[in-house]
């Protein structure tokens, strides 16, 4: 009963659902109760009519009654029967057996209708004073009356029993269809990523929380614009280290070339280390601001091959010094629709990660195969994998696993999933080979180039 009361709180489409039934509800049984009041009212008159109808017409016919002996008459229903009788002599009456002779009804009651219980049954009973001066009664048992006038206020009660459910049923459905763009909305916005900061549609919404939409815009575009001050603010710094760090390192390389004592050379190798290491984390941090950035890079139809043969190019030297046996496993090339450059570092990244995270004389291979109109991508290596755990987080920036004695900024996979985030491409992680859970296989999902497709900017 709280969660109800918690819910009819919280939720306005359940309190105008619930409200509004009741509204119905009470409207019906006060519309009910009024209605068959009225028809249970209205059926007595009738019947008091009959009982005048019956006693004028006796009067205008200038009838005598007479009691023949019992016999039975189609249509005569004992319960509902008129009874006329002489209201002077108890012994005329209107009856065709012993049950129905004359009335025990008291002679003193004066002209008009009443209601009278007479040998134990109540009885509707009217007395006129004919023209001839006679006094006569017409009666009918109570019992019989009531029950045809429940009978008629029932059906009476009809419309509303059938009224009840259907506006039930078009209320609900009203206050369903009328909250459905709000659902639709919250179901758009919660599919966005966290980068997609673009302005709602307020154009087919009810004016009702257009307002409200309007606002939410507005909010995006504010946090948007903060979010680019700080992705530049980041890119500018980096910049700005760049310079100096290049400077601190060509003078460490001279000198390195210097003669000096072997003291001062063992100190100085962790130093170059040390500045090695910041001038690729300020490269990585470059990288990382320019691939977060919304600017539109030009769209076109990019060789997989020739990506993954600039890369090896560039990264060979680094494989053969680990003994790594690497190399471009699939024959047919693809191409694909995207920016060559945001490829590039995507590829990069990957294959870097493989060459450095994989054992001396193992393994890395590089292939892609089409599906549909989808290029797969992918990047295995014979290392120790990522566990299914780290999945999501080595995508964070800074986030390295423990126990890698590898050097590195912890940026490089955050660079893959911005560039993804922005293209629209798929990337997963898996395991390159299942069943012993090793090697790492990177899978990137990506749009075929139709040979007639036009660049996109
Ligand atoms: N091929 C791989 N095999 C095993 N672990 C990997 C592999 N690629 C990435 N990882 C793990 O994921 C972590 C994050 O990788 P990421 O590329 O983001 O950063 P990094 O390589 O440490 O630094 P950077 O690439 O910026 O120089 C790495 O520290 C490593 O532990
Ligand atoms: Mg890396």
């Amino acid at each position: 009963m709280d969660g109800f009361k918690k819910r009819l709180r919280d939720s306005v489409q359940l309190r105008l659902s619930v409200t509004l039934s009741l509204a119905i509800l009470i409207v019906a049984v006060v519309a009910g109760i009024f209605a068959f009041v009225s028809a249970f009212d209205e059926a007595h008159e009738m019947q008091d009519d009959t009982l005048r109808q019956v006693a004028v017409l006796f009067d205008r016919q200038q009838m005598s009654l007479h009691y023949p002996a019992a016999q039975e008459v189609d249509g005569d229903k004992e319960e509902s029967r008129v009874i006329v009788q002489y209201l002077v002599d108890g012994s005329k009456a209107i009856g065709n057996d012993d049950a129905l002779m004359p009335l025990p009804i008291p002679t003193i009651l004066a002209d008009g209708l009443s209601t009278l219980n007479v040998a134990g049954e109540d009885f509707r009973v009217l007395v006129r004073t004919t023209a001839r001066g006679e006094r006569i009664v017409v009666a009918q048992e109570t019992g019989a009356r009531n029950k045809e006038a429940r009978e008629s206020a029932w059906r009476s009660l009809l419309p509303f029993l059938i009224l009840f459910p259907v506006l039930l049923l078009v209320v609900g459905d009203l206050v369903r269809k009328l909250f459905r763009p709000i659902a639709a909305l919250s179901s758009d916005i919660d599919q966005r990523d966290e980068q997609a900061l673009h302005p709602v549609d307020e154009r087919n919404l009810p004016t009702e929380i257009r307002p409200f939409v309007v606002a939410i815009n507005r909010l995006l575009a504010r946090v948007a614009l903060s979010m680019e001050n700080q992705r530049r603010f980041v890119a500018d710094a980096a910049h700005e280290l760049r310079s100096p760090m290049t400077a601190l390192s060509i003078q460490a390389e001279r000198l390195a070339a210097t003669e000096m004592p072997e003291p001062a050379r063992q100190r100085l190798l962790p130093l170059s280390r040390g500045i090695e290491r910041s001038r690729n984390l300020i490269d990585q941090l470059l990288t990382l601001a320019a691939a977060q950035s919304s600017s539109d890079r030009p769209h076109t139809a990019v060789s997989v091959h020739g990506v993954y043969r600039r890369v090896l190019e560039d990264l060979l030297p680094l494989a053969e010094r680990k003994n790594i046996d690497i190399g471009v496993e699939s024959i047919e090339d693809v191409h694909v629709l995207i920016n060559e450059i945001d490829l590039l570092i995507v590829v990069k990244n990957l294959v870097d990660n493989a060459i450095r995270y994989t054992p001396r004389g193992g393994w890395i291979d590089l292939a892609v195969e089409l599906v549909q109109e989808t290029a797969i991508l992918q990047i295995k290596d014979s290392g120790p994998g990522i566990t299914v755990e780290q999945h999501v987080r080595v995508f964070d920036p800074f986030y390295r696993s423990l126990g890698t004695d590898e050097a590195g900024s912890g940026l490089g996979l955050s660079i893959v999933k911005a560039i993804a985030d922005r293209t629209g491409i798929r990337v997963q992680l898996s395991f390159s080979n299942e069943t012993k859970k090793s090697g790492l296989c990177v899978s990137v999902w990506l749009r075929q180039a139709s040979v007639s497709a036009p660049a996109r900017r």
